[in-house]
């Protein structure tokens, strides 16, 4: 038997580990949304107690409709661009290289040193895949990337702009547009309402770290910078209820009330494609 692998991580990068349980756990469903035995691989080798997320069925079909949109996005840059760069911001344990690579593209994988010593212990650099330690914030990974490569670039930070203050988003955003014109931009935002009831939340009640921004309109980030056009936008409202019977009774039944009733609950959470020019 393998050795367990302790779990040391800031309270920002334990997040990392909801995702992965989500692909994980959705090895075992009939359908699933996403196919990824490589995290329940790794979920295996872990030792960390995952039993309080068990009832945290909203959120594994969530962060699965989630990545298999952004896979479905780099997979179709990957189709025009095979020999195109993909740069992971807050990639956690995730493995999209494996689920979508074909084997001509260049990967670059960021997250903050605790989160990539714990990757470190399952995935390895190659010629095509490099991984990279430090913060999406400063301009190191900007300059390695810039160094070797000439694009064009796909860019994903899934579940990682929320645990940032709103200034240092959208710093974020021009120091991609100015390094990176031409690229695509996948991301995830939630309006103020997610994170007011954040609390709530079925996964993240278990977890310390808190989401800090939130954008009430996912289009306010062509007026930030007029660089940036928004391609493609899905509400996680209708991802989800796409796959009624895979939500707990409660969502299933009071979800489209509540949407009826109050339309900002279906526009709450949403993934978004951004082109640059
Ligand atoms: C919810 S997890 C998502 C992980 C991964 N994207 C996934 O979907 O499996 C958020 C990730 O963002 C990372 N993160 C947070 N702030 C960061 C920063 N400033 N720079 C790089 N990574 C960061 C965390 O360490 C964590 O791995």
């Amino acid at each position: 038997m393998s050795v367990q692998v302790p779990v040391r991580l800031g309270t920002v990068q334990e997040t990392l580990l909801v995702p992965l349980w989500a692909r994980a756990r959705e090895c075992d469903e009939p359908a699933p949304v996403l196919t990824d035995p490589t995290s329940r691989e790794i979920l295996n080798r872990l030792d960390y107690d995952f039993g309080p997320l068990d009832g945290a069925r909203a959120s594994q079909l969530g962060c699965c409709v989630r990545g298999a949109q952004v896979d479905r996005w780099a997979s179709q840059f990957l189709e025009r661009h095979p020999e195109g760069t993909v740069i992971e911001l807050g990639v956690g344990l995730n493995s999209r290289f494996e689920r979508v690579d074909n084997g001509r593209a260049r990967w670059f994988e960021l997250d903050l040193p605790d989160a990539m010593e714990l990757r470190r212990e399952f995935f390895e650099d190659t010629p095509q895949r490099t991984m990279l330690s430090g913060s999406a914030l400063d301009d190191d990974w900007i300059e390695r990337v810039r160094s070797e490569t000439q694009g064009p670039y796909f860019i994903a930070s899934e579940g990682m702009l929320v645990y940032l203050d709103p200034d240092e988003v959208r710093r974020l955003f021009t120091r991609v547009a100015d390094a990176f014109p031409g690229a695509m931009f996948a991301y995830d935002s939630m309006s103020p309402l997610v994170l007011r009831h954040q609390r709530k939340h079925d996964a993240m009640r278990y977890f310390t770290a808190e989401f800090t921004w939130s954008v009430g309109d996912a289009r306010e980030v062509e007026q930030w910078d007029e660089r940036y056009r928004l391609k493609d936008i899905r509400s996680f409202y209708h991802m989800l209820y796409a796959h009624p019977k895979r939500l707990p009774a409660y969502y299933r039944y009071l979800g489209p009330l509540l949407g009826a009733v109050y339309p900002p609950v279906k526009r709450a959470y949403h993934v978004n494609l951004l082109q640059l020019g």
